[in-house]
């Protein structure tokens, strides 16, 4: 698959084969990915938690608040995205410049990862909506949650769609 192909059909899956195992070789794999993303002064401030069997059950129980992202109790593996301190030269640099270097390294992170499970063939889908101290607690971290990921192989609901996006005209000033 060339990047167009991946990023045409990647989609966030919500319907996931709860009987089908992710192999191991494709979660290091998407996590390979994740590693090899470019990060603010190549400070990776992240960690991913692996989350599978009870673990993942129990974190996915603590995205669906207010009735949101049932479909996680399907996914039979979770990746948990929490936040590392900067280093000097990026922690600098974003109090410096008054930007948030490591929220766009983690989301960058997770687009190689996303990305990659698509060409393996998995699903995926980013979870913004979730419990940070009780996430936390179940992954033995100290620092917050910024993002969890469902991965699993899709479901018959999981159909392709065309993508729903602003036009580049929207998006773009060329000068
Ligand atoms: C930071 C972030 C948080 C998101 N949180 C959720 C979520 O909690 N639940 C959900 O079903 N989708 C969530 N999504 C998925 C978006 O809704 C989805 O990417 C967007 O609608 C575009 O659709 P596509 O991924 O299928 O192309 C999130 C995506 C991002 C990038």
């Amino acid at each position: 698959m060339n990047f167009m192909e991946i990023a045409t059909t990647r989609q966030s899956c919500r319907s996931y084969d709860p009987c089908r195992v992710v192999e191991k070789e494709k979660i290091e794999a998407v996590l390979e990915a994740a590693r090899l993303s470019p990060s603010a002064c190549n400070g990776q401030p992240y960690h991913f938690t692996v989350c599978r069997g009870d673990e993942a059950k129990a974190v996915a129980a603590l995205t669906t608040g207010l009735g949101m992202n049932k479909f996680a109790a399907q996914a039979p593996v979770l990746i948990v995205i929490s936040e590392k301190p900067y280093v000097k030269s990026a922690a600098m640099g974003a109090k410096a410049k008054n930007n948030d270097y490591r929220s766009m390294d983690i989301g960058i992170a997770v687009a190689y990862l996303t990305a990659e499970a698509a060409a393996q063939g998995l699903g995926t889908c980013i979870l913004g909506w979730f419990d940070d101290e009780k996430i936390r607690g179940i992954c033995g971290l100290d620092q917050p949650v910024r993002l969890v990921v469902t991965l699993g192989y899709p479901g018959q609901g999981d159909k392709l769609r065309e993508k729903k996006r602003k036009d580049l005209e929207e998006l773009v000033t060329w000068l």
